[in-house]
């Protein structure tokens, strides 16, 4: 896949319209989403979606006459949204948890399983925050993660639920509200690590990569990196845990992130010194910006599925982003194939070390 290719939208129909997708968007093909669009009912007038992904459950609020917000974290997802909803919808990028309070009829979530427990845990709060009193809360998700849980905790916050249908290990809940939320908790984590003779404190949010300790993959990158590698692009930074080290040691530091938690958590991280952009792989860069060392450590998981379009889309904007005579360092697990994407790309390829994860080296000439 060429990183033209990467970041093309494709117009997708569904029932009733359409919607855009894109690589490393997520929501599309989905049973949770796909059972929530497919059986929700309207409640009031206006509604609040909580995790839309590229949106077929905003879709399908709009069909149902309701007065729709969709608040989402990945940038990648909102490219697609913006492209159908920007007139119709009112889109917001934030956290799932900062809700406005008693402002809506109806929330839709299709449960965030795979980013924790805690953040599935706040993004329940959220809705319960942003519904007014008697307003309807539907969530979906899977029984082997988590459902049950999930299901008994927005009872505790909201009052009577209501299971409406099970599809395998699918499952869809209504809930509605009978008592007052109640106030956030404090969500900012924090930890102190020691890594190449720096003490370094990081602070987190809930739902980041790593969260509470450095990868073990990360660290073996750290280890290799140059005294002074110039100009640094991070591509996938999370919190921030491969640039923070660099903070004095590089000329520039950029950081490139697609999840909205991890931008605040790095930013935090990472202070003045570094430019942090909510970016879907390098989309947020300016054309013909490049760097003289870049540094990833890519994902290979959207919405728990493996996949590796986006983790191609990397190497291929580290390579049109590296200077000549610049190099690129990647970490990944060892049963990932990148050899054959980095060397179809790079000059010279190398491995610099092997343990529970490997690091390579690719340069441009
Ligand atoms: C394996 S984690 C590494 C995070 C961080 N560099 C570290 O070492 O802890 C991969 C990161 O890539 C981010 N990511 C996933 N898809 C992305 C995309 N399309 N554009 C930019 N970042 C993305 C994820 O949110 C995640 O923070």
């Amino acid at each position: 896949m060429t990183l033209a290719e990467y970041h093309s939208l494709r117009k997708t129909p569904v029932p009733g319209g359409y919607l855009y997708t894109k690589a490393g968007a997520r929501g599309l093909a989905d049973p949770a989403y796909e059972l929530l669009a497919q059986h929700l009912e309207p409640h009031g007038e206006s509604a609040l979606d909580l995790n839309p992904g590229i949106g077929l459950v905003t879709h399908a609020l709009r069909q149902r006459g309701l007065d729709t917000q969709a608040l989402e974290t990945s940038r990648a997802s909102l490219r697609c949204l913006e492209a159908i909803f920007a007139d119709s919808v009112r889109l917001t990028r934030g956290l799932p948890w900062e809700t406005e309070p008693d402002s809506t009829d109806l929330v839709a979530l299709v449960l965030p399983a795979n980013r924790g427990t805690r953040y599935v845990e706040l993004s329940l709060l959220g809705a319960a925050r942003a519904l007014r009193m008697g307003g309807r809360l539907w969530i979906a998700g899977s029984k082997d993660k988590g459902f049950e849980h999930y299901f008994k905790l927005a009872q505790e916050l909201l009052g009577f639920g209501l299971l409406v249908k099970r599809d395998g290990a699918l499952r869809l809940a209504v809930l509605e509200k009978e008592k007052p939320a109640p106030d956030l908790p404090a969500v900012w984590q924090s930890f102190t690590c020691h890594i190449q003779g720096q003490t370094l404190h990081f602070t987190y949010l809930p739902g980041v990569f790593s969260g509470g300790h450095i990868d073990s993959g990360s660290a073996m990158l750290l280890r290799v990196l140059p005294e002074q590698p110039g100009h640094v692009l991070d591509i996938g930074g999370g919190y921030g845990a491969l640039s923070r080290p660099l903070v004095g040691r590089a000329q520039s530091l950029t950081l490139l992130e697609d999840d909205w938690p991890s931008v605040l958590s790095a930013r935090q991280n990472l202070g003045e010194k570094a430019t942090v952009l909510h970016s879907d792989v390098d989309e947020a860069l300016t054309p013909g910006q490049t760097f003289s060392t870049i540094i990833s450590n890519p994902p290979f998981h959207v919405g728990g599925l493996v996949v590796l379009e986006t983790a191609t889309a990397f190497v291929e904007a580290a390579y049109a982003r590296l200077e000549r005579g610049g190099n690129f360092y990647l970490v990944a697990n060892r049963f990932l194939p990148y050899e054959p994407l980095l060397e179809a790309r790079f000059t010279s390829v190398r491995t610099l070390a092997v343990d529970s994860h490997k690091v390579m080296q690719a340069r441009k000439d």
